[in-house]
């Protein structure tokens, strides 16, 4: 792909992600678009066995950017890494379509596992700052995790996780509603699509939507 097609696509993400830039060029000094593309070269060396080098491109990287991602890991579209320092990402991480994380986020390993050892994240995933994921666990679609939060488990898809350990706080219905939890699990509120609250408070066994909202709710 040519330079100017890649920096066109690369700003029109920085714009989705990030609205304070203002022009095209300040693309270039993104420490994430620095460390995206010498991954991109990185990892090519690393599908043709050539380690040495392929370690020497991600490590040059990440004293530039303070980025360190492992020339293994598999990378989607519209990845994006807002400020960046401090990010690790694992050999065998695999992230899908259109993630973003933050600054700090590792995606790492427990030391204890063989083979397959960092985690999978799904796609339209956000991994807020200083968070660390590990293991070999799965994220799914359309996951958020709150700042500073430890995930050691699969997190199920279309839920706002937060804290350590996890508690889902969010959980996105395919009808365009959002429950919301409390901390004992119980409903705090359910908004419909347009945002408006439909109910509020409630036990949640005797919600409307008890039915559709999984276990996090109906533990208690
Ligand atoms: C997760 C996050 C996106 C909020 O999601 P949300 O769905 O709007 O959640 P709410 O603000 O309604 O909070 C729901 C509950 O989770 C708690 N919570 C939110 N974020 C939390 C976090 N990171 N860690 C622990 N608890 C958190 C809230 O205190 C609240 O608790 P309560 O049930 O006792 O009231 C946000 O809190 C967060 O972590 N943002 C990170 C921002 C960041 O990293 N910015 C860096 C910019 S440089």
């Amino acid at each position: 792909m040519g330079f100017f097609k890649t920096l066109n696509e690369e700003y029109e993400l920085c714009k989705r992600r990030d609205p304070s830039i203002h022009s095209k060029w300040e693309v270039l000094l993104y420490p994430y678009f620095n460390a995206k593309m010498a991954h991109r070269r990185a990892h090519k060396h690393y599908l043709a066995g050539h380690y040495f080098r392929a370690r020497w491109i991600s490590q040059r990287a990440s004293r530039k950017t303070g980025i360190e991602i492992h020339p293994g890991a598999k990378i989607g579209k519209d990845f994006f890494i807002d400020h960046g320092t401090g990010v690790v990402i694992g050999e065998t991480a695999e992230i899908g379509d259109n993630v973003m994380l933050f600054h700090g986020v590792t995606l790492g390993g427990t030391g204890k596992d063989t083979g397959k050892r960092h985690p999978t994240v799904g796609n339209d995933v956000t991994i807020y700052a200083q968070t660390t994921v590990l293991g070999p666990i799965n994220i799914g679609d359309d996951v958020i995790i709150g700042a500073e939060s430890v995930v050691r488990h699969d997190v199920e898809a279309h839920t706002t996780v937060v804290g350590s350990p996890i508690r889902v706080v969010k959980r996105r219905l395919s009808d365009g509603s959002v429950i919301a939890y409390n901390r004992d699990g119980s409903i705090r509120s359910v908004t419909d699509r347009a945002g408006t609250v439909i109910e509020q408070g409630k036990d949640c066994r005797n919600c409307c939507i008890a039915d559709k909202c999984g276990p996090s709710a109906q533990q208690e």
